[in-house]
């Protein structure tokens, strides 16, 4: 469903360790600056869903595709029926660090199809106005992770399976704007600022007429 709701809904998408979550901080602390009203949240959520998901990311047994994908739906309904949709409906401009893109791309790296994925989230959620999309390479990503975050990868973060999930987002970015990982964050902010505040003027422009 299109956001039909006063407030203005960005999403920030990208692999592990591409920076999107520091991107996404950024962007809220500078648009507040602004004095624009804002939220910032995150997928999965600390929900009674995400925090199952949450567990799965380092148990030795990883869920089922499917099971996966179906934690991952209930999690976002939640999301969007408790946090996304009333912030909108207030008018406030939502940054969201992840969502459904996330789940064609890291679900579909799991064998299941993830334009059937979008197809789906798109009749039973929110779409976004704005989807960044940070992109980098994947052996960058787990480079960052394990020197950057001083962390070992967990079972979403291997070489092999972010590979697989940078492939699917290579092939749906076609929606997103695409930018890239290797500029410094001020400058990713900067560009994301602006991108936004063009894509809310055009907004209200096409609302208002
Ligand atoms: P985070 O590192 O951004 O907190 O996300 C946690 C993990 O959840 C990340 O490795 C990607 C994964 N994920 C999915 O597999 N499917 C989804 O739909 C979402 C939102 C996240």
């Amino acid at each position: 469903m299109k956001n039909t709701y006063p407030g203005f809904f960005v999403i920030i998408e990208g692999i592990d360790g591409s920076g999107k979550s520091t991107l996404a901080n950024n962007l809220y602390l500078a648009l507040k600056k602004q004095g624009k009203d804002c939220l910032l949240t995150f997928e999965p959520t600390k929900g009674q869903w995400g925090a199952i998901l949450r567990q799965s990311f380092f148990s030795e047994q990883r869920l089922a595709p499917e099971q996966e994908l179906n934690l991952f739906m209930k999690d976002r309904e939640e999301h969007i029926e408790k946090v996304i949709v009333p912030a909108l409906k207030q008018g406030r401009i939502v940054i969201c660090d992840r969502y459904f893109y996330s789940t064609a791309a890291y679900q579909g790296a799991r064998g299941l199809d993830p334009i059937r994925i979008i197809e789906t989230c798109k009749e039973a959620s929110i779409e976004p106005d704005l989807c960044i999309f940070l992109e980098i390479e994947p052996q960058e990503a787990v480079k960052r992770i394990r020197h950057g975050r001083k962390e070992d990868v967990n079972n979403f973060e291997e070489l092999d399976y972010l590979t697989k999930v940078a492939h699917i987002y290579d092939q749906i970015k076609d929606e997103c704007v695409v930018l890239d990982a290797q500029n410094s964050i001020e400058n990713l902010t900067q560009q994301a600022i602006r991108i936004l505040l063009e894509r809310l003027k055009e907004k209200v422009r096409s609302s208002s007429s």
